[in-house]
């Protein structure tokens, strides 16, 4: 085995050691259902129903941890992965995975602890061994040495490994930084058969998803996102980078071909940024999941703190709602314009506000604002204002818009960035309205009198 680094890039080549599957998904489409798998055999019935994160334990057992109202079938699977750990005399790992219906193939989304060190084994339907694999991460992460436990775990199965370091920060969702990394990936023999592993949170998730999905016509990707946000960056498909003008105006729908979640990467993430991931958790909840909604309730405190086990069932419940979505409107075509609940005024404060709120905080005076504009008309009750806003306060997150957004010049302003968001037609103010925790409605022109008063509360 070779190792070297040299400006942020580890190379590493071993002697090629298994051979494995199909290197493709199914391609089955979309049938409107987004499907968690458990990993054991069907119930006596041939089939497992109800919904739940379904975890793989120790003991065997598979846990209803959802209590959700619904119904939908678990797809029973081959042998799980603890049953294929076992047999490879690597220790048990206990996982939560949900599946997400694509076009271009379902994927898993596998979240669990110290899956890094154990990636290799998730990656058997990925990509044939021979594949060259290029994994991006965020440079950041190089002190805590997450990439090299993941390119050491990828080099137990693809004898083609190399990994480069993507520069901190938003601005590395550039056509410069792309150019780079095309540039990187024909250093590293990259062909079509390649896959493109990104390290990170939502930036590296983008910019390495984007270049997965241009460079020779669009390659394998895989997600291993390591902030809380990214819960919601990594499932969907959306990829993008920024140009001068905006962000994300430049993109793609290129699905990854699995997620992989490991919580305990979360553990160095500082507290800010759990804070801002939690506002899109409460923002699922509130679209989709009261249950999930109570949950944060319940254990925001030990959730800011990083607790790897809560934090890996928030991530199950908030992750099977967007794959719910996304599985049932792919293209957001309709429904998945639902999963927009808060940014309607979150993008415009943090188009206004130069980088001073992180996303998660604009999210979060954008849903208590369009709480107030839902409750100007008449379609949720007052309460439901002050409902979120005592969430979102125990995961220190603000709700009120600051002052300085708040005068005459700003609102205007605000108003005019919010008829330029990409679901406004014909510049109307379109707005994605909570009327009770688990249900929103869709209003594609809400009238700029009312949208001016709540912004003003
Ligand atoms: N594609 C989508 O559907 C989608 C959805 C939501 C957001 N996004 C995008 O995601 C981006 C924001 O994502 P983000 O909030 O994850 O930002 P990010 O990737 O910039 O990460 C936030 C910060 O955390 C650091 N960090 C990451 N993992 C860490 C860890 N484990 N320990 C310590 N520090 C760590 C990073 O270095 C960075 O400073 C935006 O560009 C946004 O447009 C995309
Ligand atoms: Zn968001």
């Amino acid at each position: 085995m070779t190792d070297h680094a040299e400006n942020g890039r580890i190379e590493r080549s071993t002697p090629q050691s298994n051979d494995v599957n199909s290197p493709d998904g199914d391609a089955t489409g979309m049938n409107g259902r987004a499907e968690r798998s458990d990993g054991r055999a069907p119930s006596a019935n041939g089939r497992a129903e109800g919904v739940g994160a379904q975890v793989e334990n120790p003991a065997g057992q598979a846990e209803n941890a959802n209590d959700r109202p619904g119904s939908q079938t678990v797809r029973a699977m081959e042998p799980t992965d603890r049953a294929k750990s076992a047999a490879a005399g690597s220790p048990p790992l206990h996982v939560h995975r949900l599946r997400v219906k694509a076009a271009a193939g379902d994927y898993d989304v596998v979240i669990g602890s110290h899956l890094l060190a154990a990636a290799d084994r998730f990656f058997e339907g990925v990509a044939s061994a021979d594949a060259a694999v290029l994994i991006i991460f965020d440079e950041a992460l190089a002190t805590a040495g997450y990439p090299q436990t993941l390119q050491t775990a990828l080099s137990q199965r693809f004898s083609s490994i190399h990994a480069v370091a993507l520069p901190t920060g938003e601005t590395s969702k550039s056509l410069l930084q792309a150019e780079r990394l095309y540039a990187e990936c024909l250093a590293a023999g990259l062909d079509r058969k390649s896959v493109i592993v990104a390290l990170g949170g939502g930036v590296v998730g983008d910019a390495a998803g984007f270049v997965a999905a241009t460079f020779m016509r669009g390659i394998r990707f895989v997600q291993v996102p390591t902030t809380l946000l990214a819960h919601d960056a990594s499932i969907g498909g959306k990829v993008a980078i920024n140009l001068p003008q905006g962000k994300n105006l430049v993109g793609a729908f290129h699905p990854p071909r699995l997620v992989l979640y490991d919580v305990e990467t979360l553990r160095t993430l500082p507290s800010a940024e759990r804070s801002s991931g939690l506002a899109e958790a409460i923002k699922h909840g509130i679209i989709r999941d009261p249950g999930l909604f109570e949950f944060i309730a319940a254990h925001a405190e030990a959730l800011l703190e990083g607790d790897p086990s809560l934090t890996a069932e928030l991530l199950a419940r908030s992750c099977q709602v967007k794959a719910d979505i996304v599985s049932l409107d792919e293209r957001e075509s309709g429904l998945r314009a639902i999963l927009n609940l808060g940014h309607t005024v979150g993008h415009a404060v943090e188009a206004l506000a130069y980088g001073a709120y992180s996303h998660g905080a604009a999210v979060a005076m954008g849903m208590v604002c369009e709480t107030r504009i839902a409750v100007r008309l008449g379609l949720a009750q007052p309460e439901l204002v002050s409902t979120i806003q005592q969430l979102l306060a125990r995961v220190r997150l603000p709700s009120d818009l600051p002052n300085s957004l708040k005068n005459a010049a700003a609102i205007d302003e605000l108003i005019a960035h919010m008829r330029l968001d990409k679901k406004a037609i014909a510049r109307s103010l379109p707005f994605v309205l909570p009327e009770s925790l688990g249900s929103v409605r869709f209003m594609p022109a809400v009238s700029e009198q009312i949208v001016m008063e709540a912004l003003a509360d």
